[in-house]
């Protein structure tokens, strides 16, 4: 028996310092794109994600929220494979790089290269800032020796650390990228390597630290934590077993036929990845690709200039498989391109609700009303037939073309081209006259055989980017034969049986109004990221944690200014379902306050009251509205009833809360 061929692909790991974002969805789409193709064309696949969880950053994030580490990433971690659950995301392992299994593995191909030869004990010597625990180099450095980042002085510092011989392996790196064109894509990010640090000669890299601890410590030498990055690249071996009792997954995936990365950190996956590798004896992957970034407004997301979009405020109104259509249809994988959500709804109501969705409504209705609802058997084919009947005969090995490349964009214009082409042919062949006459429903039938068909091949085609969708269309064609939902099944037109039995249902991607929903998809992201900004939703166990750890001094209570707010006036924003616009006295000041308890509380039932406002707040603007302040409330949790906080009794406005 022939064996299966195998296919493993991989995302970055992502740091859990916040929630996933467009960005990150982004990638994980791709790549859960890339498995489903290659599962639907016969490969065992292995679709690897997970997270970065270990180095200063993440500990620092953690001290912030006063959290542990642990507790800190664990919340985000939830609520990453929750997005990813919603988002359809079919992994088959997901790694953290605090599992046990990770971190033993680490240690062992850290001290199989130490070992050998290939990692030292030396010393890092340099400017040393403390303020940033960060080395600067002379270049960086500003002038009198300041740190570039906080202009505070720096002192020499002579660190103990261990480094790796990088330059050992600097020429076999630079032949085998030349000898092997695929291995870095797109090309252009290969000279970018070559040019910028190969051929300039590389350094040996430090790969310890001993300035922090959240780290996986060296066994032999605890003092010190291992690079982040080493620790990070492992996690393609590591979660397959590599140096575990258990192995095989090892023997069957490695070497990753691609990792997707993006561009930002190519010089890691292509430069100490593969030395890495190499000092190890293993095989390279077969490709790294490094597709773009998702701009908004023409800038990097980020969440510190709050320019960040959420998957689930879209998933929540239009579904996983719309915004996966378009985040995969909307620019070439390697190249950036902005997002936005209006291009992103137009893109539903031309491509989804017209194109796709007209074409199966109009088919399935007209099988109904011309022929009770079922499929006949088609008569002889005529010119018009056989050139749509071409097209589609055509398609499987085009978009397997485009899906090879990564150019799901591509892939889909492919499939869009024949979408289109169907709905020229309702056109040109008019059913609805045919319709009129025995001998045109003759006709007819041929037609909606014709275009059933090649529904049936599109379905199939958009299923690794569209699997719910997939599911909802073959209900309506009436298509439970699971034998011709396959990619075989599509080598030859016409297995659509006579008899199948079509239901008409509800529209697959409903038209939808732009200027109404659009600022209600803002406000509602915007929400989305506010939470975002806050700690991760700690679970029940850690909650308790949590607050006993939380201990606060007094003058970190003091820091706080909460004060009695009587509402003046108060009322919905609108086109908002969440949103509530506060008036509010305090005394000899008026405030405007936004705050999310529209489905909570009737506007009109709070004027008069007096509140509990967090005063000193720094002021945000919400939806172009300035807010100054929070209201505070309890409860609103697991369903539970929100209630506004406020005073036993008549007090000053503007009175302190202490
Ligand atoms: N932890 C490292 C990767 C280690 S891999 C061994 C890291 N993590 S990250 O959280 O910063 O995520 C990086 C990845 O997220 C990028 O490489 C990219 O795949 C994705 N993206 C994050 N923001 C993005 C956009 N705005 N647009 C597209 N992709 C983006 O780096």
């Amino acid at each position: 028996m022939q064996e299966q061929k195998t296919y493993y692909i991989t995302t970055p790991i992502y740091y859990p310092s916040g929630h996933m974002h467009i960005g990150h969805t982004y990638t994980t789409v791709a790549a859960d794109v890339v498995k489903r193709f290659k599962r639907l064309t016969g490969y065992r696949t292995f679709f690897l994600t997970g997270t970065d969880e270990h180095g200063q950053k993440i500990e620092r994030r953690a001290a912030e929220a006063g959290m542990s580490p642990k507790a800190f990433v664990d919340g985000i971690v939830r609520d990453t494979q929750d997005v990813w659950r919603l988002m359809g995301i079919e992994y088959d392992d997901f790694i953290r790089t605090t599992d046990p299994r990770h971190e033993r593995a680490v240690q062992k191909i850290f001290k199989k290269l130490y070992d050998q030869g290939d990692i030292y004990k030396g010393a890092y010597e340099g400017q040393y800032c403390a303020q940033c625990e960060a080395f600067w180099t002379p270049s960086q450095l500003k002038e009198g020796n300041l740190c570039p980042d906080c202009g505070r002085g720096t002192e020499l510092v002579r660190e103990e650390s261990y480094f790796f011989r990088m330059s050992r392996y600097q020429d076999w790196l630079i032949r085998y990228i030349e000898e092997h064109s695929d291995f870095i894509q797109p090309a252009s990010r290969a000279n970018e390597m070559l040019q910028n640090f190969l051929r300039p000669g590389l350094q040996d890299l430090s790969v310890s630290r001993t300035s922090f601890r959240w780290g996986v410590p060296v066994d032999f030498d605890p003092e010190h934590v291992i690079y982040v990055w080493i620790d990070a690249l492992s996690n393609y071996i590591t979660a397959l077993g590599y140096l575990s009792e258990d192995d095989s997954l090892m023997r069957t995936f490695w070497p990753a036929d691609v990792h997707l990365v993006g561009k930002e950190i190519v010089r890691f996956h292509t430069i100490y990845w593969p030395i890495m590798l190499h000092a190890l004896g293993l095989p390279l992957p077969r490709q790294v690709f490094a597709h773009g970034w998702l701009l908004f407004n023409n800038d990097k997301m980020s969440k510190s200039k709050g320019n960040v979009v959420y998957p689930r405020p879209v998933v929540a109104r239009y579904g996983a498989d719309a915004l996966r259509y378009y985040l995969m249809r909307e620019m070439p994988f390697g190249a950036d391109g902005n997002y936005t959500n209006e291009a992103m709804m137009k893109r539903i109501n031309s491509d989804l609700a017209n194109d796709l969705g007209n074409l199966l409504s109009r088919t399935v209705a007209m099988i109904e009303k011309y022929f009770g609802g079922t499929v006949r058997a088609p008569g002889t084919y005529l010119d018009e037939d056989r050139a749509l009947i071409a097209l589609a005969e055509a398609l499987p090995e085009k978009v397997e073309e485009g899906m090879d490349a990564l150019q799901f964009s591509q892939a889909l214009g492919e499939i869009w081209k024949v979408i289109g082409a169907c709905n020229r042919y309702i056109d040109e062949t008019q059913p609805w006259i045919l319709g009129r006459t025995e001998e045109g429903r003759e006709r007819l039938a041929t037609v909606l055989y014709v275009l059933t068909e090649c529904l049936r091949f599109v379905t199939v085609l958009i299923s690794p980017v569209m699997p719910g969708t997939q599911q909802k269309i073959f209900a309506q064609l009436g298509v439970s034969d699971e034998g011709i939902k396959t990619w075989e099944s599509l080598a030859a037109f016409g297995r659509t049986p006579a008899g199948q039995r079509v239901w008409k249902g509800e529209a697959v991607f409903p038209r939808i109004d732009i200027s109404v929903d659009l600022p209600k998809l803002e406000a509602e992201n915007e929400l989305e990221l506010n939470a975002g900004k806050a700690a991760p939703a700690p679970s029940g166990e850690e909650k308790k944690e949590q607050v006993s750890e939380k201990v606060i001094g007094i003058e970190d209570f003091q820091k706080i200014r909460l004060r009695v707010a009587r509402v003046l006036g108060c009322e919905k924003v609108e086109k908002s379902d969440k949103l509530l616009r506060f008036r509010l006295s305090l005394g000899d000041e008026e405030r405007t306050v936004l705050s999310g308890i529209a489905e909570h509380y009737r506007p009109e039932a709070l004027v008069g009251r007096q509140l509990v406002l967090l005063s000193n707040l720094a002021p945000r603007n919400i939806r172009g509205v300035k807010s100054e302040g929070m209201l505070l409330c309890a409860g609103g949790e697991d369903g539970s009833a929100l209630q506004l906080l406020t005073v036993d009794g008549e007090t000053a406005d503007g009175a302190d809360i202490s």
